[in-house]
């Protein structure tokens, strides 16, 4: 494949985006499409299949996958840069197919031990197998592009670990087969600050933000209300230390808060901090944050509201076929390798 290299990432479309997702994974990616298309190819994709490992409200998924693309293109990713692609993982069906092969050269106490998975299996009754196994997708959805970089939240480490070592054993065993992703600490290194970030749940600071949680009242929704969400940051829980200081360890809370107020500012938590030198007052800390956090969203949801989806669609198709000749090749080595061709 005579190519640029490639930074992909995807996010499931099961539920309304955060902005830990949004910060996570979104922004740096599109910052990535912005800064470096002409250097590599930007893959971002919504993995559809992966939203059907647990059970969800079938009838709007198809509307979730749209609003998830439409929040691409708001975020800033440009459509008219050819080196830009997206597209869902359900329309390459070679997604599923190398999922199956790499199924096979996978342990299944390997599988066991992903903390993903053990959380969420003790969040539901109903474990499938899908979601036992969707590690080993998410490892297709990446080597099928040959993908060197995978901006991600700090919650998918594992996998991409995990990704590094099937492409590794397969290669091991049939030669030069995959492109290997760069080890996550050279990941951390390229993108920055941004790269595996941890937003916390502003209710249940110990808990990482996500759509999942129990309830709302600590996950900041892209398309809240800004008013709601200036409820839920004035909320938040703090400590009884009284100092803006970033401290995780003993400050999870209030760290989080100067996490997120710095991420919308552009300043590392750290200069955020320097913000609120000599405040023991959380109230008025809380409203600052408050305030960014509503005015970002306010900015965030008329970008939304602009978004044309025609052109969506139109890129879409161009990115879909073109994604699909690309995978096709990785899939077709990887079944002679092995013997199915
Ligand atoms: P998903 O859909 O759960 O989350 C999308 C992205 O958001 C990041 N994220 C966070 N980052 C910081 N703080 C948080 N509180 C937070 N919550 C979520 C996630 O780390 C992720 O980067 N398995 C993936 C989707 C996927 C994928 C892939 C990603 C499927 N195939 C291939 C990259 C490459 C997932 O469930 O992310």
């Amino acid at each position: 494949m005579s190519k640029k290299p490639v930074i992909l990432t995807g996010l499931r479309a099961n539920n309304e985006l955060h902005i830990g997702n949004y910060f996570g994974a979104l922004l740096p990616m599109v910052d990535m499409a912005k800064s470096k298309s002409s250097e590599y190819q930007i893959n971002l994709f919504v993995p559809d299949l992966h939203s059907i490992t647990t059970e969800i409200d079938y009838s709007k998924l198809q509307k979730q996958i749209l609003t998830n693309l439409k929040v691409f293109v708001a975020t800033g990713l440009p459509l008219d840069d050819s080196d830009v692609h997206i597209y869902r993982q359900s329309r390459i069906s070679a997604h599923s197919e190398l999922t199956w092969i790499l199924d096979c050269f996978t342990g299944f106490g390997e599988m066991s031990r992903m903390t993903q998975f053990k959380d969420k299996k003790d969040e539901s009754n109903e474990v499938s197998v899908g979601l036992f196994n969707y590690p080993v997708m998410m490892a297709a959805d990446i080597l099928l592009y040959g993908a060197e970089y995978v901006p991600v939240g700090d919650d998918q480490t594992q996998h991409l670990e995990f990704t590094r070592d099937i492409a590794q054993r397969i290669n091991n065993k049939f030669g030069d087969i995959f492109a290997v992703p760069k080890p996550v600490a050279e990941q951390h290194k390229f993108f920055a600050k941004d790269q595996g970030l941890r937003i916390k749940d502003l209710a249940n600071p110990d808990k990482k933000m996500s759509k999942s949680a129990d309830s709302d009242k600590g996950v900041i929704f892209l398309q809240d209300s800004p008013d709601a969400a200036k409820g839920k940051v004035m909320s938040a829980t703090t400590d009884s230390l009284n100092k803006v200081q970033y401290d995780t360890e003993n400050q999870p809370g209030v760290s989080n808060l100067l996490e997120i107020y710095g991420l919308i500012k552009g300043k590392t938590a750290k200069e955020a901090e320097a913000d609120f030198a000599g405040q023991t007052q959380y109230g008025e800390f809380k409203q600052a944050v408050a305030d960014e956090v509503a005015s970002f969203l306010e900015n965030f949801q008329s970008k939304l509201a602009e978004v044309n989806e025609q052109a969506i669609m139109d890129k879409l198709e161009a990115s879909e076929t073109e994604m699909n000749t690309q995978a096709s090749q990785t899939l077709l080595k990887v079944q002679k390798a092995i013997g199915l061709r």
